[in-house]
């Protein structure tokens, strides 16, 4: 069989692979089974560039080169909704359609998720860009983003019979993908995201592709535009998006009465609690075509929908005492202690007060009546209090000046909304946090101590930071209540293991600032060893890709603290791996050169540029400076890399000419970019009441 042949046939089995999985929710492979195909179809791709296809599934995986966002035209205007919180604005409404129209108008109910919206568009069946909302006339092209959301089709599953159309819909992400996201940002040190809607929109927005492949973002399409449709109805239209692939809901109501979308609108306010995507609220639509365009628009919404828009529940509860947490990172979280109530499904008895600014703005007061709400957001929050309830002799909380934990002062950093605890070797959740985060299985996989011995080893003195772990003995932790020689021993031999752990999860396990698990990698990625880290200076800090000046300044102060030199020099004798370990190289014909890759090519996919620039010995940088030494460009290359690159003089080469370089085409399978990881097949969405 021909190569091509193979890629073809290896693409649509994946194609329907990927459909059943996440959007039919019915895996018909196991994840073995469909590894292997991909790899098959990489491979075939690596040697056959000419069969080069933007929708191969090989693209979900996404890739690491920037993204930057061309603004594009809509074609058709993505305007907004008008929306009511109020059952009877509701009605009101439903009777102004029904005198339009005529009282036979089917009403179309369908959820209102919350996330962020899309615009995709298809030619000839193929997904060929997807534009962000951005003011409505014009938005972002964020489509190598897009591609690697698995449930969106490259390609229909059935023909549509027409050339062109745009599918719209909402972007989002579950709650359990949302709590991980956050659970993991919270560990690395990371920026929360407030809600899930937050999370997917920033997600969208990522300038690597290879990252957003991995948050795991869902789709529902909910509208479909195009000249000459041939549906007279939005339900039919909907119909034909699930038959073509498209994960469309299938929580949808069609009726011609007022009751029966009240019904619906109680029933979802209920059960919203209880599916894995987050809904704000209900949109009901006028299910004509033809009703649709006798309604018209205005400038911002047209008239034959509305969005009903649910309240976010809300409690009132008295505020008993708020006390303050101690992170990590040394920032304090001050936490609001409640009575306990019943909210949106679950007991409430705590809530987060954010930090002193919105305690303040709430002129919270011990004792005092107040409101807790569960919006987007998992953790309940204090969001108002009901005055007339207040105690008559109530004083203003005042916010805390010293560790609770340590007693030092508090600092409270240029830029930031929360205060710090900065006695970070003396402080015990932050010793605590530091060693723990240390011990995790994505850094340096030492679980088998747990943090119930990491407290107890602490406290009897035995390890005050990550490099005393190194010195422990078996006989010291057999003696320890709950362990035994076995599990002492069991230990020591995960702390011996550990020492093989590689550099990036290394970088990782240090725990600096902002320096999580991916930014670890591309540092590890970037200087290879951890004294070229130790020298970097900011600005060789900030040519790493995704490192801004956050995140330099943070390593900068890390590496500064003598205590924190002193450790890696420990950890470093203790064995552990300070450097990244030697890819295998073609040559080192490009050794000391650097370059960036902007624009789409005609024999090659940028990946496997970059793969080859690595392959001999050159390195890819993400941004034009004075270091580059070649812009490689191809088409549609952004016009600002460009100006840049003439101006500070740094030569631009074609396509052919950087083969011309390399010496021809020898492009050796070997060093094809990262295979997709475990973590890149993500779950299917667990799905109750089975809305899609
Ligand atoms: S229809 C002309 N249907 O809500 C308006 N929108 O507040 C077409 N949204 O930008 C939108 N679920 O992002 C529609 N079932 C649904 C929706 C929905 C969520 C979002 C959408 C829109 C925003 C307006």
């Amino acid at each position: 069989m021909s190569a091509e042949i193979r890629i073809k046939e290896l693409r649509e089995r994946l194609n329907y692979l990927n459909y059943k999985y996440y959007v039919e929710a019915q895996p018909i492979a196991t994840d073995y089974e469909f590894d292997m195909l991909l790899r098959e179809l990489q491979d075939l791709e690596a040697l056959h560039p000419e069969f080069d296809d933007p929708n191969s599934p090989t693209r979900r995986v996404g890739s690491d080169l920037t993204n930057a966002f061309r603004s594009v035209q809509h074609a058709y205007p993505m305007l907004s909704l008008s929306n009511t919180y109020s059952p009877d604005e509701l009605h009101e409404w439903i009777d102004k359609t029904q005198r339009e129209v005529g009282d036979e108008v089917e009403l179309d109910c369908e959820l209102k998720y919350d996330g962020t919206a899309i615009s995709l568009t298809y030619e000839n069946d193929r997904l060929v860009r997807a534009v962000t909302r951005g003011d409505g006339t014009q938005g972002d092209d964020v489509t190598e983003n897009v591609r690697t959301i698995k449930c969106i089709p490259l390609e229909l599953q059935a023909p549509s019979g027409l050339p062109s159309f745009e599918v719209r819909g909402e972007i989002f992400m579950t709650y359990t993908t949302f709590d991980r996201l956050n659970k993991e940002r919270e560990e690395a040190g990371e920026q929360l995201f407030a809600n899930p809607r937050n999370a997917a929109a920033g997600t969208l927005k990522l300038q690597q592709s290879k990252i957003v492949a991995k948050r795991n973002l869902q789709f529902t399409a909910y509208q479909l535009e195009g000249r000459d449709l041939p549906f007279a109805s939005h339900s039919q239209s909907m119909d034909a998006l699930r038959r073509w692939g498209f994960p469309v809901s299938s929580a949808t109501l069609v009726s011609k009465s007022k009751e029966d979308v009240d019904n619906y609108i109680a029933r979802w306010n209920d059960e919203r609690n209880e599916i894995a995507m987050p809904i704000d609220g209900v949109v009901i639509k006028v299910n004509s075509y033809a009703a649709r365009r006798a309604l018209g628009r205005t400038s911002k919404a047209p008239k034959w929908a509305v969005a009903y828009k649910f309240k976010a529940e809300q409690a009132l509860t008295q505020l008993q005492s708020v006390t303050f947490q101690v992170g990590r990172t040394g920032a304090i979280t001050p936490v609001a202690n409640l009575a306990p109530v019943h909210l949106a499904g679950t007991t409430v008895k705590r809530a987060t007060l954010h930090n002193a600014d919105q305690i303040e703005a709430l002129d919270l007061r011990i004792g005092d009546m107040v409101y807790v709400e569960k919006g987007g957001e998992i953790i309940p929050k204090v969001t108002g209090v009901e005055l007339s309830e207040r105690p008559a002799d109530s004083r203003p909380l005042e916010y805390i000046t010293t560790c609770p934990e340590c007693g030092t002062e508090l600092v409270r950093y240029e830029g930031e909304a929360k205060h710090y605890c900065p006695n970070q070797s003396g402080c015990r959740p932050q010793i605590l946090g530091r060693i723990i985060h240390f011990i995790r299985r994505k850094a340096m996989n030492i679980e088998t101590l747990g943090e119930e011995t990491v407290e107890l080893l602490f406290d009897s003195g035995l390890i005050n930071c990550v490099a005393d772990i190194y010195d422990l003995r078996a006989e010291q932790l057999a003696v320890l209540p709950r362990l035994g020689e076995k599990s002492a021993a069991n230990i020591i031999q995960s702390i011996r293991t550990s020492t093989q752990v590689p550099f990036h999860r290394v970088l990782f396990a240090l725990g600096i600032r902002f320096v999580g698990e991916t930014t670890a990698k591309y540092l590890a990625a970037h200087f290879r060893s951890m004294d070229a880290v130790m020298a970097a200076t900011r600005e060789e800090l900030l040519e790493t890709e995704e490192i801004g000046g956050k995140i330099a300044d943070a390593i900068i102060d890390y590496l500064a603290d003598e205590q924190n030199r002193t450790i890696i020099e420990r950890l470093r004798k203790a064995g552990l791996q300070f450097e990244t370990e030697q890819k295998s190289t073609l040559s080192e014909s490009l050794a000391g050169l650097s370059f960036v890759i902007s624009g789409t090519f005609a024999d090659h996919s940028r990946d496997e540029l970059k793969a080859m620039i690595e392959a001999h010995g050159g390195k890819n940088l993400a941004a034009v400076s004075s270091n580059t030494s070649y812009l490689l460009a191809g088409d549609k290359i952004g016009p600002s890399k460009l100006q840049k690159a003439n101006k500070l003089g740094v030569k631009i080469i074609s396509e052919q000419e950087f083969i011309a370089m390399i010496g021809g085409d020898n492009f050796n399978n070997e060093t094809t970019p990262e295979q997709p990881s475990e973590e890149t097949k993500a779950e299917p969405i667990p799905i109750q009441g089975s809305l899609f």
